[in-house]
């Protein structure tokens, strides 16, 4: 290695330093809803309020920091040599400080004298300019004027030299300086853009974006981004990204897992690199500080699916899923980002358990499921088959029934995306809009008065969001009969679609212990996913099954009743969601007196 992902990190902040940056070290990786985005997928993000004008809680104008990002939108595409669904940018910001002349001057510093390459070869692109913004003649000048070879500097349209988040309104925006060099530095010739590669992005915020246009900005920023990880491959002349020092462990790892090597075959090498991105990302969503379990709506969705895909791969290259994706996961903790990332090592012996939860989760079901897949593509084939020898014309099946994936992702846990995936490499697609239909469908049975809304990835509307607080109120209610005392009981409760109210007789304050415990065992539940069953029956039965509520029918009415396994039994009028495993992260945000001996608790779900 020429160069460690460690040390790269390092150079990166303490070049910025010495130009008088403050190392701001990174957030979150799961957003916070502002943009509308589930995870952070740039440096930027959690900047915008000071890109757009507000002070830095530091005081300070010049900022840096490498800040992890999770990119979901291909993970079909992991796999190949380039595509991660997590990755880290090194960045650095001026707030209204400088501008384009130190900025082109440091980049071109920081690539030449700190990374040793050659001017004469990298290549730089700049906005052409529309009816929004003009022609970048400036960085060009100032490029050339650093010794960038005038026909290495090219001017190219919006859509290659402007930087906005997609899909928002109101955030800052720019056009921006593109840094390029060939992909094989020893080549004679290499020519641009072909035999060249991106190795980051000056982006020269001065806009904002609004429903119709751009308008300029008071202030203008600075938001650069390099991604390390094609950074680190770059600099180190690979062109695998799993060759760099963030994946050798890992795959090493599933190397001897496996005692196969991984450039010996396709289909293993494949493998390999999904299993090592997918639990590289699960570290990191588990193991961040807004930290997430895999469920099944919004960013938890996601995670499930990763994880899912990785159990998959590993029953593929012929391993137990649980103890190869915790001793790959381990490798990441304790050699590649626990330095970088301490919560990492904080929560490490959690994050591997719920490793080992979901596994257990999925497993349980994946062999039955897979039985159930082939059954479905053998019955294609079959009908093709007859149909073709009836009539020679008859155009073949090629498409697995909506109501089929339904079954697979409501039965077996798979997700619809990875029925796809499976699907495809058979040659077939999977009904998409059949299998929506199919979930609504499913949704209006068991949630009764509500409106189904989309299926997946975890758009909903209001009401759903108030349904799923309402599990979480029998949810709360049992587990404070746990941890408190039976004798509590609820005294009233109140759901909006941002949050959770819920009353109950108890003498004094909780302990944050208690609060902790109550958390812990709520979220508990949510990860077994257990099914919300609803039955009807008489009251004298609901009093003999303990199921708990007010009983102020008559004798002999018949009474709605919820049962959460055996831990939640109340008699109640829904609607709930299917299962627990739809609610997210349960979280209390406050416990106070409500009044004489009746206790509040304010709860939300993320
Ligand atoms: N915001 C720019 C990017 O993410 C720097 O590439």
């Amino acid at each position: 290695m020429k160069i460690t992902s460690k040390e790269l990190r390092q150079k990166w902040l303490s070049f910025y330093e010495s130009k008088g940056h403050l190392d701001i070290g990174a957030v979150s990786l799961i957003g916070d809803g502002s943009t509308g985005v589930m995870f952070n997928v740039a440096g930027m993000q959690p900047l915008m309020p000071y890109l757009l004008g507000a002070p830095h809680p530091s005081g300070k104008k010049r900022l840096c920091n490498v800040q992890g990002c999770v990119r979901t939108v291909d993970i079909e595409s992991v796999g190949d040599a380039s595509h991660f669904t997590f990755f880290e940018m090194m960045g650095n910001w001026s707030l209204g400080d400088y501008f384009k002349k130190e900025k082109t001057a440091w980049t071109f510093e920081l690539l030449t004298e700190v990374f040793g390459l050659d001017k004469d070869k990298l290549c730089s692109t700049v906005f052409e300019g529309n009816e929004s913004a003009p022609r970048d003649e400036e960085t060009a000048g100032l490029l050339a004027a650093l010794g960038i070879r005038p026909e290495h500097i090219f001017y190219l349209p919006k859509s290659d030299n402007w930087w906005e988040l997609e899909g928002t309104v109101g955030t800052p925006c720019g056009p921006d300086n593109e840094w390029f060099y060939p992909i094989d530095p020893a080549a004679e010739a290499s020519v641009f853009p072909d035999d060249y590669v991106e190795i980051g992005n000056d982006v020269y915020m001065q806009y904002r974006k609004t429903e119709t246009g751009y308008e300029p900005l008071e202030h203008k920023n600075v938001d650069t981004g390099f991604g390390l990880d094609r950074m680190l491959l770059f600099l180190n002349g690979l062109h695998d990204g799993y060759k760099t020092d963030l994946f050798s462990g890992a795959i090493a790892k599933l190397e001897a897992l496996t005692g196969r090597a991984y450039d010996a075959e396709e289909g293993v090498r494949r493998a390999m690199r999904i299993i090592a991105d997918h639990t590289r990302t699960t570290v990191m969503l588990i193991g961040d500080v807004n930290g997430i379990l895999p469920s099944n709506t919004g960013a938890g969705y996601i995670l499930r699916r990763l994880m899912r895909r990785a159990i998959r791969y590993c029953r593929q290259l012929g391993i137990e899923p649980a103890s190869s994706m915790r001793a790959v996961a381990e490798v990441f903790i304790d050699e590649v980002y626990g330095e970088a990332y301490p919560l990492l090592i904080e929560k490490k012996a959690y994050i591997l358990e719920e490793i080992g939860k979901e596994a257990a989760r999925f497993e349980t079901m994946l062999e039955k499921g897979m039985t159930e897949f082939e059954k479905c593509v053998n019955g294609i084939a079959r009908k093709n088959t007859f149909m073709k020898e009836k009539d020679p014309a008859f155009v073949p099946e090629t498409c697995i029934g909506g109501k089929q994936a339904f079954r697979l992702y409501d039965t077996y846990g798979f997700p619809l995306e990875l029925t796809e995936e499976m699907a495809a490499e058979r040659g077939l697609s999977v009904d998409r809009a059949g299998f929506d239909a199919a979930f609504k469908e499913h949704q209006e049975k068991s949630r009764g008065d509500v409106h189904a809304g989309e299926a997946k990835g975890g758009l909903e509307s209001h009401s759903q969001m108030a349904t799923r607080y309402h599990t979480a109120t029998h949810l709360l209610n049992a587990a404070l009969k746990q941890v408190l005392s039976p004798d509590c009981n609820q005294k009233g409760s109140n759901i909006n679609d941002e949050r959770m109210r819920f009353d109950f007789n108890f003498e004094r304050a909780m302990t944050p212990e208690e609060i902790k415990a109550v958390e812990a065992l709520v979220n508990e539940k949510i990860a077994e996913d257990i099914p919300v069953v609803y039955r009807e029956m008489s009251l004298d039965e609901a009093r003999a099954e303990h199921f708990v509520g007010v009983f102020d029918s008559q004798y002999g009415d018949v009474v709605k009743t919820y049962s959460i396994g055996d831990f939640s039994k109340e008699m109640c009028g829904g609607p709930h969601v299917a299962r627990t495993g739809e609610l997210g992260h349960f979280k209390i945000v406050k416990e106070q007196s409500s009044s004489a001996g009746v206790r509040r608790i304010k709860a939300v779900l993320e």
